[in-house]
């Protein structure tokens, strides 16, 4: 009889980034003669890839570790991987001295050789240090079947005076664009029809074959792969967002109406300070070219509050922006003062509770920017990629091309839901595209029923599998 196969279970922490990563490592990690379980409880191997971008996040790991180190008494062996991995090194095995394996992301190209040191005996093992170029692997297992990630560039050279990622994930490396191109028609052929193209900055990436194709032009390029019907890209930065990503997104239509654009601060003096390259004029400028597109874009973006120096006047600056550009959605953070970085070591001047009423003021402020915006779309009719059923409100889950949730009821519902509806297509599925007119609206996501694709749709009604 064949041994049993070692048993692996992965907890993921922080960006899409570390989220593929995971894919990644669970697809090495098959090929080395692992399964996947469900429950840490079930697994030889606990692993938890970390984020290490604000302190509660890096709190989380260790929470996690103390949480289910009884399990070490019974032989499960348990590895950190990511940013919080690459950076405490081998400080993490006196923090939780149970941790078998520290590894950064620069360390996964070795990961079989890791693993099989583990397996050989060896109480203590790390991978860290650098990589000089982007993880190319063929062993990927995609959580999702019908949206995938594709990185196109690794690292960051930007140093933000706040943020860890180029001390966790190094400099930049892009990847060859053939090797892009090929694993995106591959991901075409295996079904997928949105593919999301990912990096810390997708468009500081700089082709390193002759090839050379710009950011735009590789956008243009994976668009224009058949098979794929919704390709996003996801995070941009200000800089280096030229005229031509805009001119090609309006000539695209595979790309999907929408540009994560992080901001950071209204203020030009707190920009400075956060080291971000522009000014806020600099930054409407990004905006208003994106609102001269050929077509209406969704811009989103991520913000701080409570940066070294933060007056209320500069705040008061960042809520002008909300309300100057409108943002179809936000992430904001109170600022966290993290090691190695620059801010580190400057005082965390504005205190706990104004970060705290700053972040608040900042939030209700943008939902109403949200709750107000969104009515625009009742009466509208939007394709959604479908991804789930809730079955408790009777209701699709599915996804517009800005990025906007939309729940909706449509055919494949069991009676009475159904019954009232006439049939546009087969019962829906998730990863199936669907019209759907929109009836109500929220803040934070679209209400509305299926229905026939209008006229002017320039595509056919079709099923992406
Ligand atoms: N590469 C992206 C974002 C990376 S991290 C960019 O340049 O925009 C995601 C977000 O976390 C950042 O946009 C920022 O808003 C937030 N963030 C990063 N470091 C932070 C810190 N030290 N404290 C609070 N928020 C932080
Ligand atoms: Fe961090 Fe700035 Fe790089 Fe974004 S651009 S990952 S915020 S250093
Ligand atoms: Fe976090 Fe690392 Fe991503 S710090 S946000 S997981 S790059």
């Amino acid at each position: 009889m064949p041994a049993a196969k070692k048993t692996f279970w992965i907890e993921t922490f922080g960006c899409q980034m570390n989220v593929h990563d995971s894919e990644r490592v669970a697809g090495t990690l098959c090929a080395h003669g692992f399964a996947a379980v469900e429950r840490a409880e079930e697994a030889d191997l606990i692993l938890f890839n970390t984020c290490s971008i604000r302190e509660k996040a890096a709190q989380k790991v260790f929470q996690r570790l103390a949480q289910f180190r009884p399990l070490a008494k019974e032989g499960k062996q348990f590895g950190v991987l990511g940013c919080v991995a690459q950076q405490e090194g081998e400080a993490i095995f006196q923090r939780a001295p149970h941790v078998n394996l520290v590894a950064g992301s620069a360390s996964y190209p070795r990961l079989a050789e890791l693993i099989a040191r583990l397996e050989a005996g060896e109480k203590r093992v790390t991978g860290l240090g650098s990589a000089e170029e982007a993880f190319e692997t063929e062993l990927t297992r995609r959580d999702h079947p019908f949206r995938a990630y594709l990185t196109i560039i690794e690292g960051c050279d930007k140093h933000c005076a706040y943020c860890v990622v180029p001390f966790t994930r190094g400099p930049e490396r892009s990847r060859a664009s053939a090797s892009i191109l090929a694993e995106a028609r591959q991901l075409a052929a295996a079904g997928y029809s949105e593919v999301q193209l990912l990096g810390q900055n997708v468009n500081s990436y700089r082709d390193p074959s002759p090839a050379r194709l710009s950011f735009a032009e590789l956008l243009a390029a994976v668009a224009e792969v058949p098979g794929l019907r919704r390709v996003r890209f996801t995070t941009s930065h200000p800089r280096d967002f030229h005229p031509e990503i805009v001119r090609v997104l309006g000539e695209h239509e595979t790309l999907c109406d929408h540009v994560h654009l992080p901001v950071q601060s209204g203020s030009s003096r707190v920009l400075a300070a956060m080291r971000r390259d522009y000014t806020r004029e600099q930054y409407l400028e990004r905006i208003a070219a994106i609102r001269a597109c050929r077509r209406p874009l969704a811009i989103t973006t991520d913000l701080i509050v409570g940066f070294p120096g933060e007056s209320d006047e500069d705040f008061a600056a960042t809520i002008e922006l909300l309300d100057e550009v409108r943002y179809a959605g936000a992430f904001s953070f109170k600022y966290s003062p993290r090691p190695n970085t620059a801010s580190g070591a400057w005082p965390d001047s504005v205190p706990e509770a104004v970060k705290a009423e700053r972040l608040m003021i900042l939030q209700r402020r943008q939902q109403e920017i949200q709750q107000h915006d969104n009515q625009s779309f009742v009466g509208r009719t939007l394709e959604v990629m479908v991804e789930g059923h809730n079955p408790k409100l009777g209701q699709w889950i599915g996804r517009a091309s800005t990025n906007r949730s939309v729940n909706f009821t449509g055919s494949g519902l069991r009676e009475p839901a159904a019954a009232a509806l006439p049939i546009f297509a087969a019962p829906l599925r998730p990863g199936d595209y669907a019209w759907v007119r929109i009836t109500k609206a929220g803040a934070n996501s679209l209400v509305g029923e299926q229905a026939a694709a209008p006229a002017a749709a320039g595509r056919a009604m079709w099923k992406s599998r």
